[in-house]
C-alpha cells in the first residue's frame, strides 16, 4: 500500500492508463486539426472526434449532433444557463436553481441576475433533497430554464431527476442537469427523465482534465442556445475554438470504460464505503452522516466528527488526502454553502469531511484511513477545550446513515 492515500476522487481521479494510451496517438501523428477538410490529416482526426461524440451521446441517451464539447462541467455550465438566458429573454427572464448547486451554477445566475433576470433559489430539506412540490410551486408564466444538479459533489445526494424533469416539460419549461458527479457513475437517460442540457466532464471519471460536453436537445423541444465562445463556427457554431481531439478521444474511452464498470464497480464501492462507515461508526460515538442515506451516490462518505474542526483533522492525518467541502472552495473558512444549505447546526457544519472513493481504492486503503481517523479523532478530541468537547448525543443524527 502507497502513501498518500487518496480519497478525493471527487475533487478530481487519476487518469487511467487505457484512457491515456488511447490519447497518445492524438499528440503525435494524428496531429490534424479536424476543421481542415481538405486533406486527411483533418480527416483522421475527425472522423476520432465524431466517434467519441457518438460514443458520449450513446451513453446518456442521445444523438451525436446533440454533444458541444467544451473546456469542462464549468463551460458547459455556463453555457447552458447564459446561453439560454440569452436566447429566451423575449419569452422570459426567471429561472429557478438549488441552494447546493456547485459554484459553476450559481455564479453564473448570479450574474444574470445583475443582468434583469430574477432567480430563485431553491432550499433542499436536511438530506439535500429537492422536493418536486416545491420545485412546482416555485415556477411562473416566466420561468425559462430549471437548473438542478443530478447528484452532489459534497454529499453525494442524488435528486429525483425524472420527476423534475416531468415538472418541467409538463410546463414547457427547458431543464439543465449539472450531471458532473453522475455521469459514468449512474445510468442517465436524457429521453426518460426529460433532461434539456446536461453538463459533465471527463476529469471526474479517470479522463483527462480540460475537457467536459454539454448535452443540448435538438427536438421535442428543440433547444437554442446563445453562443458564450464566438469564433470559427465550431460545434455547431455554439462553442467556437479549434477541438481538443486528444481530450475527446480520451473523454469517450473513460466513457466507455465507466459504463463498462458500471454496475460492478457500482457494488464494489457501495461495500467498501459501508465498510468505512460502519467501522467509523462502531469505534467513534458522535459522528452523523451527511447527505441522504440511500439516494447517494456510491463513492461518497460526508461525515461530521462532532467535537473536531475539520481542517484540524485533515492537518492531523497528512497521509491521507480528503476534503472539507468542494475543492474549488477549500480556501475558504466558511463552511461549504451545500452544508450551510442543509441547515445544519454550527457543530456539525464545522466538522465535516468528505471522503470520496473511486477505481483504485483498495480494502486494505479503507482500513488504514478508519484507523487514522479513529486515532485523530480521538486524540483531538481529548485535546479540545471542555467547552468544545462538550458535546450532546444526538441520536437521531447519529442514526441517519443506518441504512447504507
Ligand atoms: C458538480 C460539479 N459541477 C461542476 C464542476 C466543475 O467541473 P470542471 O472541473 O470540469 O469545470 C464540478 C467539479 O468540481 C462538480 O463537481
Amino acid at each position: 500500500m502507497r502513501l498518500p492515500i487518496y480519497m478525493d476522487y471527487q475533487a478530481t481521479t487519476p487518469v487511467d492508463p487505457r484512457v491515456v494510451e488511447s490519447m497518445l496517438p492524438f499528440f503525435t501523428e494524428n496531429f490534424g486539426n479536424p476543421a481542415s477538410r481538405q486533406h486527411r490529416f483533418g480527416w483522421v482526426t475527425e472522423e476520432a472526434v465524431e466517434s467519441a461524440r457518438a460514443l458520449i451521446a450513446r451513453s446518456l441517451g442521445a444523438e451525436p449532433r446533440e454533444i458541444i464539447f467544451t473546456s469542462g462541467a464549468t463551460e458547459s455550465n455556463n453555457l447552458a444557463l447564459k446561453g439560454t438566458g440569452e436566447a429566451l429573454r423575449q419569452k422570459g427572464n426567471h429561472i429557478v436553481t438549488v441552494q447546493t448547486e456547485h459554484r459553476s451554477v450559481l455564479d453564473p445566475v448570479r450574474k444574470l441576475e445583475k443582468l434583469g433576470f430574477q432567480v430563485t433559489f431553491l432550499e433542499v430539506d436536511e438530506q439535500g433533497i429537492l422536493d418536486p412540490d416545491r420545485l412546482r410551486a416555485a415556477l411562473t408564466p416566466k420561468t425559462i430554464l430549471v437548473s438542478v444538479m443530478f447528484a452532489n459533489n459534497e454529499i453525494g445526494t442524488i435528486q429525483d431527476i425524472r420527476s423534475i424533469g416531468t415538472i418541467c416539460r409538463e410546463n414547457g419549461i427547458l431543464f439543465h442537469t449539472d450531471a458532473t458527479q453522475a455521469a459514468g457513475k449512474l445510468p442517465i437517460d436524457v429521453q426518460e427523465s426529460k433532461v434539456d442540457l446536461l453538463s459533465c466532464s471527463a476529469h471526474k471519471i479517470y479522463g483527462p482534465k480540460g475537457i467536459g460536453a454539454l448535452y443540448v436537445r435538438s427536438s421535442n423541444p428543440r433547444v437554442k442556445l446563445a453562443p458564450q465562445m464566438d469564433g470559427g463556427g465550431h460545434e455547431r457554431g455554439i462553442r467556437s475554438g479549434t477541438l481538443n481531439v486528444a481530450g475527446i478521444v480520451g473523454f469517450a474511452k473513460a466513457m466507455e470504460l465507466s459504463i463498462h464498470s458500471m454496475n460492478e464497480e457500482s457494488k464494489r464501492l457501495t461495500v467498501l464505503r459501508d465498510k468505512m462507515l460502519n467501522a467509523v461508526r462502531a469505534q467513534l460515538d458522535d459522528i452523523c452522516l451527511n447527505g441522504h442515506p440511500t439516494s447517494r451516490l456510491p463513492n461518497n462518505l460526508n461525515i461530521s466528527f462532532l467535537g473536531v474542526e475539520d481542517n484540524a483533522l485533515m492537518m492531523s492525518m497528512k497521509d491521507v488526502a480528503v476534503s472539507t467541502g468542494s475543492a474549488c472552495s477549500t480556501a475558504d473558512p466558511e463552511p461549504s454553502h451545500v452544508l450551510k444549505a442543509l441547515r445544519l447546526r454550527p457543530e456539525r457544519l464545522h466538522s465535516a469531511i468528505r471522503f470520496s472513493i473511486g477505481r483504485f481504492t483498495t480494502g486494505e486503503e479503507v482500513d488504514y484511513v478508519v484507523a487514522r481517523v479513529v486515532e485523530s479523532v480521538n486524540t483531538l478530541r481529548k485535546l479540545m477545550p471542555p467547552s468544545r468537547s462538550s458535546r450532546t448525543r444526538v441520536r437521531d443524527e447519529a442514526t441517519i446513515g443506518r441504512g447504507i
